[in-house]
């Protein structure tokens, strides 16, 4: 059982306070589901769980199993089971998916990182690559390079998939996807959740949590959780948009 949990988390950014006073708790075989306009704060929070350098944390704490991670390095975070998907990839052309995914593998179980994959793993990678749409030949490319941006979500997933990390962060995992994609990433994201990963996922849309029954929607706003309820806030964003959703419902004077 896992449990990431962040207290009163307050964020600089070179110097400039984007994050005041989060607080989240997800457990494992939980989706929560981290909703807020453009500019809230939702892929600061995730880049600082995942430990990027510049982000600084000024109050509060964030503990995976009653454990700080504040001051572990992201490589010790992705050690310890906390992956993140991110919203834009960065290509590595240098690197194929395959040796990627097999050396986080390998990572994972305390081997050398350039053991070859065992025949198991390897049938397990070629089926999920199908299942994900993506073609055995991505296997073979650079990360991301050249990955058109569907395909790049793909990539990520199968990386989660293969992975099965204790914290999955998923930042818009179904941005730029066609309508299958959102139906294969959404169960993905679920089957996930099943086999008991905790995750965290962003979205502005509505159409991937049909597939997700996310636990519990946060909303964002101005680097602060405004609100905090279940899949009904996603339906009531949707039609009343933001803006009004803060003034009308949570009285919020912006
Ligand atoms: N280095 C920086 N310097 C100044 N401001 C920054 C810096 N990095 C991020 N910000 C600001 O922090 C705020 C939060 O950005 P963030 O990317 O977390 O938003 P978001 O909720 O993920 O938005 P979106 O839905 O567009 O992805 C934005 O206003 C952004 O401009
Ligand atoms: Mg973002």
């Amino acid at each position: 059982m896992t449990k990431l949990e962040i207290t009163n988390l307050a964020v600089e950014v070179d110097g400039k306070r984007i994050l005041n006073n989060v607080n989240l708790t997800v457990e494992s075989g939980e989706v929560v589901a981290i909703m807020g306009p453009n500019g809230s704060g939702k892929t600061t929070l995730f880049l600082t769980i995942a430990g990027h350098p510049r982000y600084r944390v000024v109050n509060g704490d964030i503990r995976l199993d009653g454990e700080s991670i504040v001051n572990l390095y992201p490589e010790e975070r992705v050690q310890k089971g906390i992956l993140l998907a991110l919203q834009t990839p960065t290509p590595v052309p240098e690197v194929r998916l395959s040796m990627l995914i097999t050396a986080m593998l390998n990572k994972k179980m305390g081997k050398h990182i350039t053991d070859p994959p065992s025949p198991q793993t390897l049938a397990q990678l070629t089926k999920l690559t199908t299942e994900l749409g993506l073609k055995p030949e991505h296997l073979g490319r650079g990360v991301h390079a050249g990955f058109s941006g569907g395909e790049s979500k793909r990539a990520e997933m199968l990386q989660l998939l293969m992975y099965k990390p204790k914290v999955a962060m998923l930042d818009e995992p179904d941005s730029g996807l066609d309508v299958d994609g959102i139906a294969v990433i959404g169960k993905s994201i679920a089957k996930l959740a099943q086999e008991g990963t905790a995750i965290l996922v962003t979205t502005h849309h509505a159409e991937i949590l049909h597939y997700v029954k996310p636990t519990k929607v946060i909303v964002m706003n101005k680097g602060e959780v405004v609100h905090q309820g279940g899949e009904e806030v996603v339906k009531t964003i949707e039609n009343m948009g933001y803006e009004k959703f803060f003034r009308d419902v949570l009285k919020i004077t912006q």
